[in-house]
């Protein structure tokens, strides 16, 4: 179960990233991650089309995955993240496979005192936006590095469905059926713990849950205008491999925002 907290600053993130750092890595790199591999991450790179040629921005970029995916479809890619240890499995993931990932340590809600105002065709966020403390500051920071015509798409942890009060309904033979949510219309910081299968992840990390009229109302606020929105559900071939992905059958678990800065 989520959990309500008070504190959620730039220091806890990243002291909490750099904990889980190791254990998020190894949690990707053996394959475990399928939310990522079969749900998200295909979607998100659906939504951003063809990246050949621009200058993209990956904001909390963690081991680099989805640096590495916009930079083997051609973007010429700048990772940034609040925590060392995350940017360190990106660094030794670019020195085994080297693609031309420039990565940074940064916190991107100071993404415009780093960046020239105007510069980047792309600006990508997965699964980040939420694990921010101030996501309305770096959307509008993004929308400022992007040039005219530029695109912000991003994924976050569906505000619908990623409630603070979440409990799966389940029948008698332990399958999940439903979902109970509550407590929508509380803005606040919710610490999550990790430990899922194999129990050897075990941190925590802290997010914010907002509604999904805030989410739309800080894209429209920066000044971006909304071309899609995705939620992705699991293919049937991608069920049979994993077939606890049944749970993003019932409700969706991202929602895939793509938002151009107009010409
Ligand atoms: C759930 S992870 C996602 C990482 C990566 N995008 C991926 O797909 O695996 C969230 C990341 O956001 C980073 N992060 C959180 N707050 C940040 C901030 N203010 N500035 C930059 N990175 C931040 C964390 O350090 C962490 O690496």
């Amino acid at each position: 179960m989520p959990e309500k907290t008070s504190r959620f600053d730039a220091d806890l993130v990243r002291a909490q990233w750099d904990f889980a750092a190791d254990a998020y890595a190894s949690f990707q790199d053996a394959g475990d991650d399928y939310y990522r591999y079969e749900l998200f991450g295909p979607a998100h790179v659906e939504l951003c089309g063809d990246v050949r040629g621009l200058r993209l921005l990956d904001l909390g970029c963690g081991t680099g995955y989805f640096s590495r995916e916009m930079s083997r479809r051609g973007a010429i890619v700048t990772g940034i993240d609040i925590s060392a240890g995350q940017l360190g499995h990106a660094r030794r993931h670019e020195r085994d496979e080297p693609l031309g990932i420039s990565y940074a340590e940064l916190d991107a809600a100071s993404l415009t005192s780093a960046f020239a105002l105007g510069q980047f065709g792309m600006v990508t966020a997965c699964l980040s936006l939420q694990d921010m403390p101030n996501p309305q500051r770096v959307i509008a920071a993004a929308c400022e590095v992007l040039q005219p015509g530029g695109r912000l798409v991003f994924s976050i942890s569906h505000p619908a469905t990623d409630t603070p009060l979440r409990e799966w309904q389940t029948s008698s033979d332990g399958r999940r059926y439903g979902l109970t949510i509550g407590d929508y219309f509380d803005r606040t910081a919710v610490s999550y713990d990790w430990r899922g299968t194999p129990s050897r992840y075990a941190f925590r990390t802290t997010a914010i849950h907002a509604t999904l009229a805030d989410w739309f109302g800080w894209v429209l606020g920066a000044g971006l205008q909304v071309r899609g929105v995705l939620e992705p559900r699991p293919s049937v071939a991608a069920l049979q491999r994993h077939p606890d992905l049944e749970d993003a059958a019932i409700v969706p678990h991202f929602l895939l925002v793509d938002a151009v800065r107009p010409a």
